[in-house]
């Protein structure tokens, strides 16, 4: 099927060949006012001006099915988000309410909700059983936007369960119903599990599942939570080094609550992506830019404000890591204890009111710069021929309204590997 997106007021695309887009390039949007994208099959073949598209098509003559006319509509990649915990069990709205009469993530924890509440729950329930409850959020995510997501396994714990999350994970990557792109990240240093010791824990997660994961092609990404009371950076030196013997590659998640030196392991062991940062100091933004300086695979700061905002914690230092010329992008975290929210628009509109992002920053933030982190960026990312017909069209006047209008979804169709999806659908309930 070809489709034509055509009048455009902006079509932002986000091409470019600074990849990933870090200090001033972070704002490098590729705008096209009055912009036109012809999709044909699953892939983008125009993408220009309205005077271009006239001469393409009189030189290409191809056969057009559908016609879209996006005058005052702003036409945009979707949106990759990098970070979720999107397959679980059950919820932990009561654990909410605790945190709202005083009690902190790390107490609920220890009286035995957390991580540890979703493991039992998620040790207890089968594997289309979990698919299930995924896919009814795979399809949230692609309402606000999102067309290609990493989900991490970390409520197993123990070899079967682990196994279990990303044979889910690997199912909803090969067929759903939306064509999502989904990449599996193995968590399965999310937390200690209660039955054995955490050295037993360990040596169980480097003799057994790492070399496990890695055979069945289960994961490409390997992730650790670093933080007190969880793993510190000598068990990072252990695991993610294990990982990478097995080819596995870093993306972690570091200085939540408390920095305790996951910057340097994880850059030690190639983590392309850090994520969290939200007590990150200035001594390892400076050391991520330094890394960065002479790497030739830039390592992304994966900033999830959605976190800062749910558990009342400090957000990153976007503004920091931006200055310091380190690619920053931004992720929902989308998990049930510390931020239960698919919605990426949500996150654009944190980055921007609570850290201080450009517009265009936070573009480039839920676009690009998860493609690249995601090792995707010659597919994803942008609106470019060649690439995967992954974009949105919103029924705005200009790409600043997403973050002004905020906390609403003006998302109009979402075109996943060229097939329309049409939201925001208003109609009256007929009895059928
Ligand atoms: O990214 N910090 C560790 N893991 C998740 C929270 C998981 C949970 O509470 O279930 C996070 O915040
Ligand atoms: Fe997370």
């Amino acid at each position: 099927m070809n489709i034509l997106i055509r009048n455009a007021s902006q079509l932002v695309t986000c091409a470019g060949s600074h990849l990933p887009r870090a200090g001033t390039t972070q704002s490098e949007i590729g705008l096209i006012c009055d912009g036109s994208v012809l999709i044909s099959g699953e892939k983008i073949v125009f993408a220009g001006t309205e005077s271009e598209l006239t001469a393409f098509l009189s030189a290409e003559k191809p056969e057009i099915d559908i016609e879209y006319d996006a005058e005052n509509k702003v036409v945009m990649p979707g949106f990759v988000d990098s970070h979720t915990h999107f397959v679980f069990a059950g919820s932990r709205e009561d654990e909410y309410e605790m945190r709202l009469a005083g009690k902190s993530y790390q107490e609920i924890a220890d009286s035995g909700g957390g991580i540890w509440s979703t493991v039992m729950r998620v040790r207890n329930s089968s594997e289309d059983e979990l698919a299930i409850a995924s896919l009814r959020r795979l399809e949230k995510f692609l309402l606000y936007g999102t067309t290609t997501l990493e989900g991490k396994s970390g409520y197993g714990l123990d070899a079967g369960n682990e196994l279990k999350m990303l044979r889910v994970l690997n199912l909803l990557s090969r067929e759903n119903p939306f064509g999502m792109d989904i990449v599996p990240t193995f968590l399965g240093a999310h937390s200690v599990p209660k039955e054995i010791s955490k050295a037993d824990y360990i040596e169980l997660l480097c003799s057994e599942l790492i070399p496990e994961v890695a055979g069945e092609k289960l994961a490409h990404y390997i992730d650790i939570f670093i933080e007190e009371g969880y793993y510190d950076t000598s068990d990072a030196e252990r695991i993610l080094g294990k990982g990478r013997e097995y080819g596995l590659t870093p993306r972690t998640h570091i200085d939540q609550f408390n920095s305790i030196g996951g910057t340097q392991t994880c850059l030690d062991h190639g983590a392309v992506s850090l994520d969290h940062l939200e007590v990150m100091t200035d001594a390892d933004i400076d050391l991520l830019r330094s890394h960065n300086a002479n790497a030739e695979r830039k390592t992304t700061a994966g900033l999830l404000p959605g976190v800062s905002y749910f558990l009342g914690i400090p957000y990153a230092p976007a503004r920091k890591l931006i200055d310091a010329g380190v690619p920053v992008l931004i992720a929902t975290d989308f998990n049930p204890g510390s931020s239960m929210s698919e919605n990426m628009q949500m996150m654009m509109s944190l980055a921007s009111t609570q850290m201080k992002m450009s517009a265009e920053e936070i573009i480039t933030s839920v676009t690009v710069n998860p493609a690249y982190s995601l090792g995707m960026e010659d597919r994803i990312g942008s609106i470019e021929p060649g690439k995967q017909a992954d974009l949105l069209i919103f029924d705005i006047p200009s790409y600043k309204y997403i973050i002004y209008n905020f906390g609403v979804n003006n998302l109009e169709c979402v075109i996943k590997r060229g097939r329309p999806f049409k939201i925001n659908e208003f109609a009256p309930l007929t009895n059928q």
